[in-house]
């Protein structure tokens, strides 16, 4: 794969030389060297250079089935999950609880070994128990992708999160990435903490207390390397890429925050917040957005906005997950 060998970047150490991919599954980022996360940014440039032909389409897995499973709502991951599979010629079963036999009570062991007896090669699985897919993994003969589990990650939009940063900066080492809102409940949070500081960007979460990781003191914590600071002005100083994060409005009736208006005015990110950020700072959101609530409509779409970026890029970091994961070692792209 020819682009593949283009550039060294920045992210690379010595630890960081040519490697193999290993990972049968892809269950979270939490175990990833450096090497990897390096491979899985080379990998899907050469994917975001596909995507740009006026065929988007190779013949990668040609012969292999893929199957998503969301037992959640989703816009984005699964359908660019559809749609990196396709882009790799592979074939797509989609199913959810309300259009299979999951309505009818079948588990997930027994939907697993149906997709297997059907020959399916992966599945990408969302579900909102958190550990849902590391069962999957265990019955599975077919590899398991995370696309989501509870509150606990959300390893595909972290690295498509890292890749959309590495690709406007060149870099991730010593980049400051701030995490603003709810990080308690969100597995982005978590997944985007441990890629980010994984390659040595320096993670500040903001937010209130109550929705910022458990601790008796907010300087301890339960993410080593990583700061903590509530107060937005502060958190916002300087940062290279702002990540805002959702709203989830089933925590206003927790007691976990007083209401929407005081949210907003403490922590919705703003045009003279945003401002307090580097010149060139990215804004970016994993959607889906609550307009007006943690983020002022007018920047959604600013030019510093990376959105969009975001939900594009999620296709070729996701035909570079699934070639990884299933594709053969040495399979020319
Ligand atoms: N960011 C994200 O996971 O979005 P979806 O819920 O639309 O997949």
């Amino acid at each position: 794969m020819s682009n593949m060998e283009k550039e060294r970047s920045e992210l690379l150490t010595e630890e960081s030389e040519q490697i193999n991919w290993t990972k049968k599954h892809l269950l979270d980022i939490d175990d990833f060297s450096k090497a990897e996360f390096d491979l899985v940014l080379k990998t899907a440039s050469a994917m975001k250079e596909i995507l740009s032909r006026p065929i988007k389409k190779v013949p990668a897995l040609r012969g292999k089935t893929i199957a998503t499973l969301f037992y959640e709502p989703s816009t984005r991951t699964r359908g660019s999950f559809e749609l990196a599979a396709k882009n790799l010629s592979a074939d797509v079963i989609n199913l959810t609880p309300a259009s299979s036999s999951i309505v009818k009570g079948e588990s997930l062991i027994d939907t697993l070994h149906t997709l297997q007896a059907m020959g399916v090669n992966a599945v990408v699985i969302r579900h909102s128990m958190a550990g849902a897919p590391y069962l999957a993994a265990k019955h599975a003969r077919a590899s398991i992708i995370n696309a989501g589990d509870g509150w606990h990650a959300h390893p595909t939009q972290a690295l498509l999160d890292m890749y959309t940063v590495y690709e406007q900066k060149k870099r991730l080492k010593d980049l400051k990435v701030v995490i603003l809102g709810d990080s308690r409940h969100s597995r982005v949070a978590r997944s985007n903490i441990l890629g980010f500081t994984g390659v040595g960007a320096k993670v500040t979460l903001c937010g209130p207390l109550t929705l910022l990781p458990p601790s008796i003191n907010y300087k301890y914590h339960p993410y080593p390397g990583i700061e903590i600071e509530p107060d937005i002005q502060k958190a916002l100083n300087g940062a290279d890429v702002v990540m805002v994060l959702r709203l989830q409005k089933e925590r206003q009736h927790s007691g976990l925050m007083p209401d929407i208006r005081e949210y907003k005015n403490h922590y919705q990110l703003n045009r003279q917040r945003f401002a307090l950020a580097k010149p060139d700072a990215m804004l970016m959101h994993p959607g889906p957005v609550n307009e007006n609530v943690e983020i002022e409509p007018e920047l959604i779409r600013c030019p510093a906005s990376v959105i969009d970026r975001q939900v594009a890029n999620g296709i070729a970091v996701r035909m570079a997950l699934l070639y990884l994961v299933i594709g053969g070692k040495n399979d020319e792209i």
